[in-house]
């Protein structure tokens, strides 16, 4: 009777192991909706199934179902919880998702079990730094180095740390193993970057150029090597800045937490200093308000709060802090000179008119909406006055001359009333000094 059932069973394992085989087959032809078929028809007969859950969770989220392939695969983590890869998968679903701290703990448990699992450990390391745990994710890529020293994805993950710690050199050395290892360009910017600090411009300008050689259209690269030559950029295109901060949306306030970042606390100081105590009456807008850092130290002096922003993953994450009562995707001057005069009681802007050189159209469009008396408060990167008006620095971020900054103000009528120069944050372990700049309608 025993050996019966046991034949029985063995049957049925493995018309269940071929069916996932099957599955998995499809599903790595890219054929995702039937492969979920055949996962899901597994699944009606043997419901508690680990692996067809498993795998249904991995072809749900090629399908765009992000939410049910985390259902499924912490289903299947129930009935087998010591299966690597699915916690190793489940972390990748929610790091995807910007849920670092559970993605996290998912790479974690997966170590546990399988602590030599390279890819994993640098997993673990990209989401400890998008929580701006950098001693902890530089312990992780190190780690995944140690285990794999071929693993170029590591290696640049620690140029990028090291570089944000200052430790150009050791930056400089993890990039080349990287690019050794045939890491691929990924970012040939903040390459450029490491190179730069590390004193070897005239082997950025070089790498710059040739990669423009094979890739004529990057924005980004064009004037960046347009600000290593001293040549002057007029401006960005709103595309450009769109794309970069869509791609580091998810990330960003990890990483700006591990660069000391402090603009939005610094414009907010200015703001309460002016309006306390709160009343609540205030019609205010936050130009550029990128995931929403101002907003919430605002809050309580206004009576609408309108976030505007270029990017859509940014608004996207300023959207889950419900503190701003409208978002809109726009181009900040495009927007400011379309409103009617005297709507505003607050304008502020923190770390965004950097993506713009003049300065003109800007204050103009602002001086026109503020109402008489109203408030202005904005962050600029500092350039010596010797430099010109603006300039686009290697950063890829504009400069501006306190001189040029007064001059501009003045000419659309406003009256600056506050400036104090203040580290905004760091970039390669360096502060970067900029200007709180304040004016009045
Ligand atoms: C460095 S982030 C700062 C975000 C936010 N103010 C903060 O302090 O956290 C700059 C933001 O400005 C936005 N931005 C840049 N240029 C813009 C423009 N011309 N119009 C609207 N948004 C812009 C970017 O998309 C990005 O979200």
């Amino acid at each position: 009777m025993e050996e019966n059932t046991a034949e029985h069973f063995t049957a049925q394992e493995k018309r269940i192991g071929a069916k996932i085989v099957k599955g998995v087959k499809l599903a790595q032809e890219g054929k995702a909706r039937a492969a979920a078929d055949i996962f899901q028809g597994v699944l009606k007969t043997n419901p508690d199934e680990p692996d067809a859950l498993h795998y249904l969770g991995m072809v749900m989220f090629a399908l765009g179902k992000p939410n049910k392939a985390i259902a499924s695969i912490r289903q299947s983590l129930t009935h087998e919880p010591n299966n690597p890869h699915a916690l190793n998968n489940l972390g990748n679903m929610l790091k995807l998702k910007g849920k670092f701290e559970e993605a996290a703990e998912s790479y974690r448990a997966a170590l546990k079990i399988d602590p030599v699992n390279a890819q994993c450990l640098n997993n673990l390391g990209i989401s400890l730094r998008n929580l701006g745990e950098s001693d902890a994710a530089i312990d992780a890529f190190k780690e995944a180095v140690t285990v794999d020293p071929n693993l170029a994805e590591a290696h640049y993950n620690l140029a990028n740390l090291h570089f944000e710690r200052g430790d150009h050199g050791a930056a400089l050395n993890f990039y080349r193993n990287s690019a050794r290892l045939g890491g691929t360009w990924r970012d040939p910017v903040f390459v450029a970057k490491i190179m730069i600090a590390a004193e070897y411009e005239a082997d950025a300008e070089e790498m710059l150029a040739d990669f423009l050689k094979h890739h004529p259209d990057h924005e980004g690269a064009r004037v960046q090597l347009a600000a290593l030559r001293g040549e002057a950029v007029e401006a960005l295109s709103a595309d450009y800045v769109a794309d970069h901060f869509d791609k580091f949306a998810e990330s960003f306030d990890g990483v700006l937490k591990g660069l000391d970042y402090r603009a939005p606390e610094l414009v907010a100081a200015v703001i309460t200093e002016r309006l306390d105590p709160p009343a609540a009456d205030k019609e205010i807008l936050d130009l550029g308000c990128g995931t929403g850092l101002v907003g919430p130290l605002i809050a309580p002096y206004k009576k609408r709060l309108v976030g505007i922003d270029l990017s859509e993953s940014m608004l996207a994450r300023a959207a889950k802090l419900d503190c701003y009562d409208a978002l809109q995707l726009a181009e900040l001057q495009t927007f400011v000179e379309k409103l009617p005069p005297h709507c505003l009681d607050v304008a502020m802007s923190a770390d965004t008119l950097i993506y713009l050189g003049d300065m003109k159209r800007t204050f103009e469009a602002v001086a026109n909406a503020l109402v008489p008396g109203g408030l202005f408060v904005a962050t600029f990167e500092k350039q010596d006055e010797a430099e010109g008006d603006y300039r686009l620095g290697v950063s890829g971020r504009f400069r501006h001359s306190l001189a040029y900054l007064k001059r501009a103000a003045a000419g659309a009528g406003l009256t600056v009333d506050h400036v104090s120069e203040e580290a905004l944050r760091t970039e390669g372990g360096d502060p970067v000094y900029g200007y709180i700049f304040a004016c009045t309608a």
